[in-house]
């Protein structure tokens, strides 16, 4: 997959550059270049953005440099990207399931902004999507952006070691994961649930399933599809006396 991201400040990625994410690319999974906003200005100040018409507070990034980016990744990849992404606030929200879809196409494109945002015709003429990370104002779209390769990156085959941790992880098969433990098996008295010890793989997949259906019962029941839940699923809801209605 190959992702282009554009910013002001291009020194900001460096967390792209390390665990998981560093491995992938040096792997050849993920192709990640980093363009700098500025780059593609053409007045001596290297100016990107300009005051708002209308008047008001702030900056508005201008648009003429965006277009020139865009242009200059489609050269770059020869072809038009799958995804040209705006990171707004008001965009549609990242999800489990955005993430996932846009992990099956083939060029994404981040656009980050910074001030008051972006002139919005880069919403209307340029960007095929909005996207936002979550319901607050963040000074830029650089740490978005990387919220949304992460996000992305881990259904991309291979980038995870073990895919099966990815299917189980929350909001996988609209379920919370259950809890996690590791050595010592006991610590500062709290102890580490007999089952996990006990080498019974199938009650250890039993408890695990009740965990998850529990978590998100009690956390997050707008996750759970009654439709989806399995008999072995109510039986163990009815053991642990949660009621899913
Ligand atoms: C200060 S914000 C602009 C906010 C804009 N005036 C508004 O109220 O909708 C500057 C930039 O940060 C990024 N940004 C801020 N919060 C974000 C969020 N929740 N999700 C995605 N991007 C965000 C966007 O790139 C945005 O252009």
């Amino acid at each position: 997959m190959r992702v282009d991201i554009v910013t002001i400040f291009p020194e900001a990625f460096t967390p792209l550059e390390i665990s998981m994410i560093g491995r992938a690319r040096e792997r050849g999974l993920l192709q990640i270049t980093i363009w700098d906003l500025r780059d593609f200005t053409t007045d001596r100040h290297r100016q990107v953005d300009d005051a708002p018409y209308g008047g008001g507070a702030g900056m508005v990034m201008k648009p003429e440099p965006f277009f020139a980016a865009v242009d200059a990744i489609r050269a770059a990849a020869g072809a038009e990207p799958s995804h040209v992404i705006l990171t707004s606030p008001q965009g549609a929200r990242l999800t489990h399931a955005l993430a996932e879809e846009m992990a099956g196409t083939r060029h994404l494109v981040l656009l980050c902004g910074h001030y008051e945002g972006i002139d919005e015709r880069v919403r209307e003429g340029l960007a095929t999507d909005e996207i936002s990370i979550g319901d607050y104002v963040l000074t830029g779209g650089e740490l978005p952006a990387m919220v949304i390769v992460d996000a992305v990156a881990r259904f991309v085959p291979g980038v995870v070691g073990d895919a099966a941790s990815v299917e189980a992880d929350s909001f996988a098969q609209g379920l919370l994961d259950h809890s996690h433990y590791t050595r010592p098996p006991e610590f500062r008295g709290m102890k580490v649930p007999e089952v996990l010890l006990s080498g019974n793989h199938e009650a250890i997949r039993r408890w695990r399933r009740a965990q998850r259906l529990r978590r998100t019962l009690e956390r997050r029941p707008d996750l759970l599809k009654h439709e989806a839940l399995s008999e072995e699923d109510r039986r163990l809801l009815d053991a642990a006396d949660l009621d899913i209605d």
